[in-house]
């Protein structure tokens, strides 16, 4: 990165005048946070206590005999509180807050996970919480809209655009102009102005550092490689921190894939080459859109992952030729997740389960004596219904049913 945040070509802080004060007091606050060992100190230490920090690194026997190839290793990011790796950003940001003394926190969410670590990390901190959400995926992601109430926070269904993640991230915004003093906007993933990329990666950085540690410790040497889907970007970010001055292993981001590359129905920014230059939502990135700069709709099976932008330090990354991406279909993705609950008994988010479904396409390419680390970014409890719906359940729709009737509906 260079002085202005930026990442190669990508990046920037596209910000409006009346911002640019509170963005000069995060940047500020943010260099002598890291410039404090004890900060990070007391990060690692909150995160110990508070969210079963370090996660553990998962062999599993079953998938890699099956499979043929590389011993899988899977990251288990889905232990932490909350069920993903999301806490691990924001309970950084809220520490952050405090040293700067503000009050109130607002956050944009898609699949709800970002929402309810924010609600989260905000009733733990005693701040005030807003959280916007596309009311598309209020209306996917029902159970953690009520955790996030339940939690304390106000929840504002986001009713513009496509009603997803870009919507609620502009909502976000509107409301920091008009709340600078006292509120902070605790971004979910490694995209955004700077320095939230970089912010975001610094938080995120801790899972490479543990997996690395962690696989050194299981195989006595590095992994192949590594892989993570890919949303904005800030749970692979995160993980292949770690490995980055590693050039011996590979590194590969799983976008979404949708209902398939040539659909037009998906959320591949780089994998399918269809992202393009733009600045949009205070950075430079490849967002996908048409030929007049409008920002396409997007789709994926899991809400986590249907974002049109994706992170300017992985877009750079690419660029370079460090990270390769490639994309998961929405069916190839219900197939891994089916597989990795009857092989090992591990129940992955969607999200997740995009890099599952790219690994178990590749493995066997691999020796047995070589490893792959799979970073599973979230638990799947979230998605019980999308995921029950995909597979056609129809003792789960019989209690749907049954609900239904209980509520009269
Ligand atoms: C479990 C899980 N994994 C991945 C993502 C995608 O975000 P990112 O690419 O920033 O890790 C999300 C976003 O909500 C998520 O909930």
């Amino acid at each position: 990165m260079n002085r202005q945040g930026y990442y190669g070509r990508w990046g920037g802080a596209f910000i409006p005048e009346v911002l640019h004060e509170t963005f000069r007091e995060l940047n500020a606050a943010f260099a002598a946070a890291k410039a404090d060992p004890a900060f990070w100190t007391g990060y690692v230490d909150l995160m110990a206590t508070y969210s079963c920090r370090p996660t553990p690194l998962t062999h599993c026997p079953n998938l890699s005999r099956a499979l043929g190839g590389a011993q899988i290793y899977v990251k288990r990011e889905d232990l932490n509180h909350t069920g993903a790796h999301k806490a691990n950003n924001v309970m950084g940001q809220g520490l952050l807050m405090q040293r700067m003394g503000k009050t109130r926190v607002i956050a944009e969410t898609g699949a709800g996970q970002h929402g309810v670590a924010t609600a989260t990390m905000a009733a733990r901190f005693g701040f005030a919480c807003t959280i916007y959400m596309g009311a598309e995926d209020v209306r996917r992601q029902r159970p953690n809209v009520f955790w996030m109430e339940k939690l304390g926070a106000q929840v504002v269904p986001v009713t513009d655009g496509s009603q997803t993640l870009k919507d609620a991230i502009n909502e976000a915004f509107r409301d920091w102009v008009t709340n600078m003093s006292d509120t902070h906007y605790c971004l979910g993933t490694v995209c955004g102005p700077h320095p939230f990329p970089e912010m975001v990666g610094y938080f995120q950085g801790l899972i490479g550092q543990e997996a690395r540690r962690q696989i050194l410790t299981a195989c006595g040497r590095l992994p192949a490689r590594v892989y993570a889907c890919v949303g904005g970007g800030s749970n692979a970010y995160g993980i292949m921190s770690g490995f980055l001055d590693d050039s011996r292993v590979e590194l590969i981001g799983v976008e979404a894939g949708g209902l398939g590359l040539d659909s037009g129905r998906h959320a591949a920014r780089i994998a399918g080459r269809h992202g393009q230059a733009g600045v949009a939502q205070g950075y430079r990135t490849l967002f996908l859109q048409d030929e007049d700069g409008q920002m396409q709709d997007t789709h994926s099976v899991a809400a986590g992952l249907d974002y049109i932008g994706v992170s300017p330090i992985l877009a750079d990354l690419a660029e370079a030729g460090r990270v390769r991406f490639a994309a998961a279909t929405d069916q190839e993705v219900l197939l891994a997740l089916d597989r990795t609950m009857k092989a090992e008994g591990l129940i992955p988010a969607l999200e997740s389960a995009h890099a599952f479904a790219h690994a178990f396409k590749e493995v066997g390419e691999l020796s047995p004596e070589e490893s792959v680390i799979i970073n599973m970014s979230g638990r799947g409890d979230k998605d019980i219904f999308t995921i029950a719906h995909a597979f056609g359940d129809p003792s789960w729709q019989a209690f749907i049913r049954e609900r239904g009737r209980e509520y009269g509906a």
